[in-house]
């Protein structure tokens, strides 16, 4: 898609948003449904507060800005907004019925392409969200092993099994919160000191933005492997991104159960869960796990088409390419500025802005940037959530913004200015103590 943002040479204009979130106060908790897409993500303002359309890797606010968009759903608009195919399988199947009294060979047919490209997948599962399927799993885990208590490490949605580790606890009772504990990523030692005799399930982001060293993900396994623990992969973000078998398929690991959502149907909400047929035999005549909406067909159908359009076009290794052009780009415009204290990490598909606390509070950094990247037409919200659909077009125009923002950046660092020039409410924390918060000491 040809980039035409450079017209949105100043803050846009945002009444239109400004006037639905104050119709949303007191109507709607924190008015939003998605914390990641909510106010607190954004210069408050500033950045617009609600989308209209999208159209590729472009999107229109309700106020008529067009941006092109870095978050991408928070993850699921993996081909791009509104892709021909996969919009052409919507309508098709729309014609035909949405949710039936009986199953749809759908349910059949997506399957059969996740046994094919999953590795663990002998047998799946579907429903509507990651949490579903992450809370699935556990269930599963605990049934099968005989045990309670879970190990985690990463974000892996709301339920009170995995929220029982972070600060935003309330309402769940202490039972529950004395049952899961988190270890830390690349510290095997982390995990075998949590290791007890109740321990059902180990389960991880096989990769957020760091990458595994000394073999980790391997170690994880064998140590789960070797003390009977079920080994859990939240496939939530590698899945259909970092290989189309996810990291399963890239690192070369079975885990024994799976978890898939966002990326798999291109915005349109369904989940899976894959494992291992001796595992997931418990879902026969022990473990519940059904649900009205689980077998809906306009869903399968976007799944349907997108992996069909991640095999044909080669997705994977194309998100890739763009992604590490606009890594690599970020981060020579830093060095040649002299900023030893922003980078680009992760993996291609998915990298992260850092910021560095020696310059200044990092959540004001972020602001700034932000700020200055939303008057050019770019929403981001310091991820690159690289699709399809970015073009060579939107890379070199977002590497010029960059280079103009980060040119910005320094002068407000070095007059220490960057909060005096944050023009709204700078972004706040997503969560309060993640790290280093609820963990087990051996045996406790
Ligand atoms: C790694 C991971 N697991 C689980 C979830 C929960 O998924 P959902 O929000 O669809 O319930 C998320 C959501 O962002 C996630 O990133």
């Amino acid at each position: 898609m040809p980039n035409n943002i450079d017209f949105n040479q100043d803050y846009p204009v945002i009444d239109r948003s400004n006037e639905l979130y104050s119709r949303a106060q007191d109507l709607i908790p924190c008015g939003t449904q998605t914390l990641a897409k909510g106010p607190t993500q954004y210069v408050n303002g500033i950045a617009p507060k609600y989308l209209l359309k999208g159209q590729g890797s472009h999107v229109w606010d309700v106020d008529g800005n067009e941006y092109i968009d870095y978050n991408m759903g928070i993850g699921p608009l993996s081909l791009g907004y509104a892709h021909p195919l996969v919009d052409e399988a919507i309508r098709q199947q729309l014609a035909n019925g949405i949710t039936f009294s009986l199953m749809h060979p759908l349910e059949v047919e997506v399957a059969e392409l996740l046994h094919e490209i999953i590795p663990n997948a002998d047998s799946i599962r579907f429903s509507k969200s990651g949490a579903d399927v992450t809370s699935a799993a556990i269930r599963i885990a605990r049934a099968y092993t005989g045990k309670k208590k879970i190990l985690c490490c990463g974000y892996h949605g709301w339920h009170d099994w995995y929220v029982s580790t972070i600060a935003l606890s309330a309402g769940i009772p202490g039972s529950v919160k004395d049952l899961t504990y988190t270890f830390s990523y690349n510290d095997i030692d982390s995990l075998i000191r949590s290791i007890d005799d109740d321990v059902a399930a180990v389960i991880l982001e096989p990769v957020v933005f760091e990458a595994p060293v000394h073999n980790f993900l391997h170690q994880v396994a064998e140590t789960c492997h070797e003390r009977g623990i079920v080994l859990i992969f939240d496939e939530m973000w590698t899945g259909f991104r970092m290989a189309l078998g996810g990291a399963q398929e890239y690192f070369g690991i079975e885990a024994d159960l799976a978890t898939f959502s966002k990326a798999i149907a291109n915005g349109i909400p369904v989940s899976a869960l894959t494992g291992k047929s001796e595992i997931m035999q418990v879902l026969e005549d022990e473990v519940f796990f059904f649900t009205t909406f689980g077998g809906e067909a306009l869903s399968l159908a976007a799944a349907k088409a997108t992996i069909q359009i991640m095999k044909d076009k080669n997705v994977i290794s194309a998100i890739s390419t763009t992604g590490e052009i606009l890594k690599e780009g970020y981060n020579r415009i830093a060095r040649d500025l002299g900023l030893d204290y922003t980078k680009t990490v992760g993996y291609n598909f998915r990298t992260m802005v850092t910021f560095d606390g020696k310059a200044g509070n990092p959540l004001e950094l972020k602001s700034f940037v932000q700020q200055e990247l939303i008057k050019r037409g770019i929403l981001w919200s310091g991820m690159h959530n690289i699709s399809y659909a970015h073009s060579i077009d939107d890379i070199q125009y977002t590497l010029l913004a960059y280079k103009e923002v980060l040119s910005l950046l320094k002068e407000a660092v070095t007059s220490n200015t960057v909060f005096q020039k944050i023009r709204g409410i700078p972004v706040q924390p997503t969560f309060r103590k993640t790290s280093e918060f609820n963990t087990k000491p051996r045996n406790l």
